[in-house]
């Protein structure tokens, strides 16, 4: 397959996020960096676009000069990703997608459920791409879980339980450093804090492994460190719509722990437990049974986790990788779509913008529920009601 032409808005140098999304565009060699708008500055982000080998007249000052710069061309780029601050997802993402582009876009992918409906409505106009980086989907063993799941290793599910905790905004005596600050304040984070940042990865991944949507939540949601207006930690408990019960923890403060995302599955004859910091290997547990360990890498495990793996048993595959798969479902489809021909199923796996959506509307409903003592409310998008 002829390598497809990548550009990227947002991820200058120093950002958290910029690294981790060149380093998976380019791993398996089906994308090209060529183009991009890469910082608020607009001097800092052309000449740190050069500085990463995009040519002088790609390297843009700002993503309304990129897309103007990309529409003039024949070999624009294929796909953009969208990688800056939150509140600046919706109109980039919408902007690209209305000229054309395929995008891949960072979450929240919107502010709000209207923004949400939106995108996925222009997307659907438009027939292009929008994902949303849902990123740890993409790691090989929680594609297994999925397919496990899928074909009923575990029997109908009972329950799922997911963790998104960490504690980096812990330090009370940091809660006023501005890079801290703003995360907390409705006016730039918009109705929650940690649920929106880290709480709706934890919850995706549940409908992800599970094969069933969210229908209603309970939260409980708390300002632990007392300055903040908006949650640094919340409670979730909720409803899919095959029966399953979920229950979800996220917070910020909870120090000791580092990246914090795990995902335990409960069903009628078996139990399986994933977490991220070890991600190379899925406890499983058959009712009655011994206590497994699936090692990545492994043979006879599912297509879709084999799909998303590189190196053999026993190496270990980190996150970069987890987000390379992402792409490379995205190079298969984009690449579908120029050759004319059907894509690989398993490449569908991709988060999608109807994730994107539901995930907003699971932003709105905790940021209700968490102000109405915990009141059990839709957490459905309007537009799938
Ligand atoms: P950051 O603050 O470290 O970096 C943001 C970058 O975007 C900076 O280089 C900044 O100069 C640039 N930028 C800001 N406004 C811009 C504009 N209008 N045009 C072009 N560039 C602009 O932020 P971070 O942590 O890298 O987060 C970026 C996004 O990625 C956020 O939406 C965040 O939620 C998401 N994220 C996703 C993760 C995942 O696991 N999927 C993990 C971490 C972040």
């Amino acid at each position: 397959m002829a390598k497809l032409n990548w550009g990227m808005i947002g991820g200058g140098e120093g950002s958290q996020i910029g690294p981790a999304h060149r380093l998976s565009a380019g791993l398996d060699g089906l994308f090209s960096f060529v183009a991009g708008a890469l910082d608020h500055n607009p001097e800092a982000g052309r000449r740190y676009a050069q500085e990463l080998g995009v040519a002088a007249d790609r390297a843009y000052g700002d993503w309304r000069e990129m897309l103007q710069g990309e529409n003039a061309r024949e070999d624009r780029v294929d796909l953009v990703t969208v990688a800056t601050p939150n509140s600046t997802h919706f109109e980039i993402t919408k902007a690209f997608l209305e000229a054309g582009y395929h995008v891949l876009c960072e979450k929240p992918m919107t502010m709000t459920v209207e923004e949400g409906e939106d995108i996925v409505r222009i997307a659907q106009k438009s027939g292009k791409i929008c994902a949303v980086n849902y990123g740890y989907t993409g790691y090989s063993l929680v594609r297994h879980m999925r397919a496990m799941i899928a074909r009923g290793d575990l029997g109908r599910i009972r329950l799922v339980v997911t963790e998104f905790a960490h504690g980096h905004h812990a330090d009370a005596a940091d809660a006023d450093n501005p890079r801290v600050r703003w995360r907390y304040d409705p006016a730039q984070a918009g109705v929650s804090a940690q649920f929106a940042d880290c709480g709706i990865h934890a919850l995706h991944m549940a409908s992800f492994v599970t094969g069933q949507e969210v229908t209603k939540l309970s939260a409980d949601c708390a300002s632990l460190i007392e300055s903040r207006v908006l949650e640094d930690d919340a409670m979730v408990n909720f409803r899919m719509d095959a029966g399953t019960v979920g229950r979800l923890w996220t917070s910020s403060v909870a120090i000791g722990r580092q990246h914090g995302l795990s995902i335990q599955v409960f069903g009628e004859t078996g139990g399986l437990k994933w977490m991220q910091e070890q991600p190379n290997q899925l406890y499983y547990m058959p009712l009655n049974g011994r206590l497994q360990t699936i090692e990545r890498g492994e043979e006879n495990l599912s297509p879709e986790a084999d799909r998303a793996t590189r190196v053999t048993i026993g190496h270990a595959e980190g996150m970069p990788l987890a987000f390379a798969n992402i792409y490379t479902d995205l190079a298969e489809v984009i690449g579908a779509k120029k050759e004319g021909r059907s894509p690989d199923p398993a490449a569908n796996l991709y988060p999608k913008s109807e994730d994107g959506l539901r995930s907003m509307a699971a932003v709105a409903a905790v940021a209700q529920s968490g102000k109405e003592d915990g009141l059990w409310v839709d957490a459905r998008p309007p537009m799938f009601r």
